[in-house]
């Protein structure tokens, strides 16, 4: 769907996942949400905090897993996931810590691949994602599933694409502090979840996601295989759709 500015997509957004929460709450289940950094989801989160503390929108059945986190890269650090997830969402909500999950960036380099299993295998035993938010780099990378990336690919560790180090350079104070790394859910962890929204916004957008959306399908834009997919909506606003 093509919204008239991010504000209006950002909302409905954010009404999707209330309404999911709630209807959760209901049949007294847990909803569970694939989370996503960057600037694209954050007045997404802002709704989100403004349904909690407006209309007394409880997370206590929520249980998150966001898709990425760079590596290394310590919780506490201002450009770190964690901290982004705290600032924008979890600080101002009702949330149980324990259900929050974000990869690791502080593990040992030989510790990652068991870790990275052990996140997928806790994805399943709550009953696997019922919604996963995305953004979209430049590159075509979803999480930080950067071009070569396999459509069945599952959480590892992976090295970030120039552009993708340059695009974060602003946050680090220059690219050479930008970590070369990261531990990402894999396209096939993404491919699981039972709703894939993948929203963009703004004019520099739109080339990828013309290539995403109309593009052949190849691991050179590891956001085309979600075409293959039946549970996959793009949420853009019209500078985003301008090249469609
Ligand atoms: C980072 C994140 C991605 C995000 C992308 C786009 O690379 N790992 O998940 O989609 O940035 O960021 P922005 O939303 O700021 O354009």
């Amino acid at each position: 769907s093509v919204f008239e500015n991010p504000q209006k997509a950002s909302l409905s957004v954010a009404q999707r996942i209330g309404n999911l929460i709630k209807e959760k709450q209901k049949n007294n289940d847990i909803a569970v949400l694939g989370l996503a950094t960057g600037a694209t989801p954050v007045a997404v989160y802002a709704e989100l905090v403004r349904m909690h503390k407006e209309e007394g929108l409880s997370f206590k059945n929520v249980v998150t897993f966001n898709l990425d986190e760079y590596y290394p890269m310590q919780p506490d650090a201002a450009q770190s996931y964690v901290s982004f997830m705290n600032d924008h969402l979890f600080d101002h909500i009702d949330i149980d810590k324990n259900n929050i999950n974000i990869p690791d960036g502080t593990l040992n380099l030989e510790d990652i691949p068991a870790f990275c299993l052990e996140y997928e295998k806790k994805i399943g035993d709550v009953g696997g994602l019922d919604i996963q938010i995305l953004g979209i780099g430049r590159t075509g990378h979803i999480g930080f599933n950067e071009p070569g990336s396999a459509p069945n690919s599952g959480t590892r560790l992976v090295t970030l694409d120039d552009l993708t180090r340059r695009d974060a350079a602003r946050d680090f104070g220059g690219k050479s502090f930008v970590p070369t790394k990261a531990i990402t859910m894999g396209i096939g962890t993404i491919f699981k979840a039972r709703e894939i929204i993948l929203m963009a916004w703004n004019r520099k957008k739109a080339s990828i996601i013309k290539k995403a959306v109309e593009g052949e399908i190849s691991s050179e834009v590891p956001a085309t295989y979600l075409q293959l997919s039946e549970h996959v909506e793009f949420i853009l606003d019209e500078d985003a759709a301008s090249l469609l």
